[in-house]
């Protein structure tokens, strides 16, 4: 037990206006909590960033509450259990759970899953065989549901999601495009992750030209991570029927007031559109379905994936504003502590 060990905890300073800064949040340190009857105390090994702990941080209805001003951040991790009076977990497991910014942590094990780390290295738990693994699967497959020859357009391509939403798409046949935010990504979606093509928004002027160039047949599903004016310019290029899933809209999260954007609805109407916001939480009774087949489709090297890592606890204001800015290619963690 790490009785003279101190728990860091990163808890929320201010609500930030605009875009957050490092100073929104404050590094406090306290005791190593103490677990109570039926909980597990826990040390954090590997941290998630996640565009959605912005919505936290904001005082507003929305489908979680805020994390409250002085609280703790909120957010997923990878943890080793150093003590047990829960029945389901003993000292030594490897878990994920919703654990927070922070070195050590109790729960009363709700929410927290077992890792088996023989599977894959256990930080792939935040990834890919995570909550952003789940969100590419079901939000592709139950959504979008991609027929063989069709074309699936995708933005946000080189980050956690995306670049699993592409990769699934070609395993069911489909072709599939990717927008994101360097050369880098998108040399690494294509030449890498099998995209069939892709291009930087950063440096191209027109977006429906390029999309329209690059997916000549039209598109049958578009995958949309990031809202604004990338989106804008796919609406007039779906063809009938096609299919939105809307997962995010990063683009926007940092505006105080919301983009005005184009009028879109008559390309609902005129191509029968279906389009359809979506949270994984939805799909929960379906996650063990969706881990297993990503986790089959990882052994089997028909999906790969990467992680862009920052080291240390006392970086993670720093790596959530990086990956706000688009710094990460694929999933980007905080490496806290060795198993
Ligand atoms: N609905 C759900 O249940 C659910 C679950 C998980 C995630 N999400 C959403 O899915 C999206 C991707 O999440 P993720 O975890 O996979 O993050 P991620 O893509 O790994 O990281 C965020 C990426 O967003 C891009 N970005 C930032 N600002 C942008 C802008 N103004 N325009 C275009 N792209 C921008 C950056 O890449 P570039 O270099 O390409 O700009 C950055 O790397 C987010 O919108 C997130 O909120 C939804």
């Amino acid at each position: 037990m790490p009785s003279n060990d101190v728990n860091r905890q990163w808890l929320l300073a201010n609500r930030p206006v605009g875009w957050p800064k490092e100073s929104d949040f404050k590094l406090a340190e306290g005791p190593v909590p103490e677990p109570g009857r039926g909980e597990v105390l826990v040390r954090t090994l590997w941290l998630s960033v996640d565009p959605y702990m912005r919505g936290r941080m904001r005082d507003v209805k929305s489908y979680a509450p805020p994390v409250p001003v002085g609280g703790v951040m909120e957010g997923g991790a990878v943890a080793k259990v150093l003590a047990s009076d829960n029945p389901k977990f003993v000292p030594a497991d490897i878990v994920e759970g919703r654990f927070g910014w922070q070195d050590y942590a109790v729960s009363d094990g709700k929410g927290v899953r077992k890792i088996d780390p023989t599977l894959a290295p256990v930080s792939s738990a935040l990834g890919v065989l995570g909550m952003p693994g789940l969100t590419a699967y079901f939000g592709l497959l139950d959504i979008c549901r991609p027929k063989p020859g069709e074309t699936v357009l995708v933005s946000g391509a080189a980050g956690a999601v995306g670049s699993l939403v592409g990769q699934i798409a070609k395993i069911k046949g489909a072709r599939s495009v990717g927008i994101a935010g360097s050369d880098d990504k998108v040399r690494w979606i294509t030449e890498e992750l099998g995209f069939d093509a892709g291009f930087n928004y950063k440096t191209v002027p027109n977006y429906g030209a390029k999309i329209a160039e690059l997916c000549p047949n039209g598109v049958d599903c578009y995958f949309d991570n990031v809202g604004g004016e990338i989106t804008d310019a796919v609406f007039p290029l779906l063809n009938p029927r096609a299919r939105v899933a809307v997962c995010g809209q990063i683009s926007q999260y940092n505006m105080e007031k919301l983009d005005q954007g184009p009028r879109l609805l008559w390309h609902f109407v005129r191509q029968q559109l279906k389009v359809e916001g979506f949270l994984v939480f939805q799909f929960a009774d379906r996650y063990k379905e969706g881990l297993n087949q990503l986790a089959k489709w990882l052994t089997e090297e028909r999906i790969r994936y990467r992680e862009t890592v920052v080291e240390g606890l006392e970086h993670t204001p720093a790596a959530f504003l990086a990956m706000m800015r688009g710094e990460n290619i694929g999933k980007q963690v905080v490496h806290v502590a060795d198993a």
